[in-house]
């Protein structure tokens, strides 16, 4: 496919403290000799003169005067694409362009600037100011409606006063994830609704915050959550721990995923790099508090094992830094799941000697990776199961998953394949 945009952007950024982007450099995205797509990028001179600058990602764009090229990911820097829109996001700008496939580059310049992390996309040299209205709270009814409507595939309801477009960019989002999805503010600051889908097993706004609630009693740090009545529905709302609001505008964190910090593409054949172990050594090299870090990894693994999501693949974690230094973020979409198999169940990532097995021994394995004694991850992983097998019901109820729900999703919670040891294992 042809586009008719030029095959550069420049790259800004907002520098830690400040609410104004700046501008950090260029990216350039072209066909090399070989017919494949590479990404070029180069920090600006005046950028890299600054006291202030700081590293667009802390594996692949260190700060330099060098040319960075890449091919993976279609030639999209991680922490590019990272601040690009998927499914959901992509989907309403395929609309709104009318275009089967977009480019890359489309994405990043007609995707809003609700962005995971610190960075901004443009034509300009000069950075636009920064975005200072959000969709508010208020306006959930009519973003539920127009999501649906998506979700359907349907023709989206156009009221007399507001044309199709507008509809659009009120769920239009750059934030990832394949879940109908929008971007509010309240007094607190910037939330992420996300929106039950009418395909749903279960209310997902109300299990997904009560595994948020679930994580905490773990032990997790999870991002904030609450579930809000819209229309008569549920929808979550998880509070952006890369935006803080001030009197002067939003501070922004930049983020990174696990993808990135991996250097691993969405696709199979890199499946072999999706590991909590490879990631545990890399966070080690990166984050400002290692020990600090790989244990909370750890603990999100074996979380994840005992409520069973198996949609823990890499774009689930992520990293931010508020200031200079990067830490794991806050953890977020944290789904149960219930598969037949009470044998044995695999999370999406490697998680011990034993692949990407959801087993107690299988987690241990590995432990010492993760920067832990043998002895304290065997007993972090038992109390976590009791933690997980005696309250998931009640932390449930609590926040208003039905009987029926609970039901559904009971399977999920330390399922019997966890303490099966195969033998295999030490
Ligand atoms: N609280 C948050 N603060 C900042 N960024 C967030 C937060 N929650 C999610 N994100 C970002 O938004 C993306 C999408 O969110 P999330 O994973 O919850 O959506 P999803 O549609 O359920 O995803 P999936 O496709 O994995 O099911 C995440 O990958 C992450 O980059
Ligand atoms: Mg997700």
């Amino acid at each position: 496919m042809t586009s008719k945009l030029p095959a550069e952007v420049f790259v800004y950024v907002t520098l830690p403290g400040e609410t104004e982007q700046v501008t950090a450099g260029r990216f350039a995205l072209t066909k090399n000799r070989r017919s494949t797509m590479e990404g070029r990028f180069v920090y600006g001179r005046s950028y890299l003169a600054r006291a202030n600058a700081v590293e667009l990602d802390p594996v692949e764009l260190k700060l330099s005067q060098r040319t960075y090229a890449t091919v993976t990911l279609g030639g999209v820097f991680g922490a590019l694409r990272d601040a690009s829109p998927d499914y959901w996001g992509r989907r309403i700008i395929q609309r709104h362009l009318g275009k089967a496939q977009p480019s890359e580059l489309d994405y990043l310049l007609f995707s809003p600037e609700d962005r995971a992390g610190a960075l901004g996309f443009g034509l300009n040299q000069t950075p636009p100011a920064p975005q200072r209205t959000f969709n508010q709270t208020l306006d959930l009814a009519t973003m539920q409606t127009i999501a649906d409507a998506i979700g359907k595939d349907k023709e989206i309801p156009t009221e007399p006063a507001q044309g199709q477009i507008e509809n659009l960019l009120l769920v239009g989002t750059s934030m990832g994830g394949a879940r109908p999805k929008a971007v509010v503010e309240d007094e607190a600051g910037l939330w992420v609704a996300k929106f039950n889908r009418l395909d749903d097993t279960w209310n997902n706004a109300k299990v997904e915050h009560a595994m948020l609630v679930l994580a905490r009693k773990c032990g997790l740090t999870t991002a904030e959550s609450r579930v809000v009545d819209v229309a008569g529905r549920d929808v979550l709302l998880v509070k952006r721990f890369d935006r803080e609001r001030t009197a002067k505008g939003y501070l922004r964190a930049r983020m990174v995923s696990a993808l990135t910090l991996l250097r691993a593409e969405d696709t199979h054949q890199s499946r072999d790099k999706w590991s909590y172990v490879l990631l545990a050594e890399e966070l080690r090299r990166v984050c400002s508090e290692p020990a600090q870090d790989a244990a909370e990894l750890f603990r999100r693994m074996c979380f994840n094992s005992l409520i069973s999501n198996i949609d823990d693949h890499p774009r689930n974690h992520a990293f931010i830094a508020k200031a200079l230094e990067w830490k794991l973020s806050p953890a977020y979409d944290l789904t149960p799941s219930a598969p037949v198999s009470m044998e044995r169940r695999d999370l999406a990532m490697e998680c011990g000697d034993a692949g990407r097995f959801a087993n107690a021994s299988n987690l241990l394995s590995q432990s010492a990776r993760f920067l832990l004694e043998r002895k304290e991850a065997a007993a972090s992983i038992d109390r976590m199961e009791e933690q997980v097998r005696n309250t998931w019901y009640a932390t449930a109820r609590e926040v208003g998953v039905t009987e029926r729900d609970c039901e559904a999703i009971a399977p999920a919670f330390a399922y019997s394949g966890f303490r099966f040891d195969p033998g295999l294992l030490k």
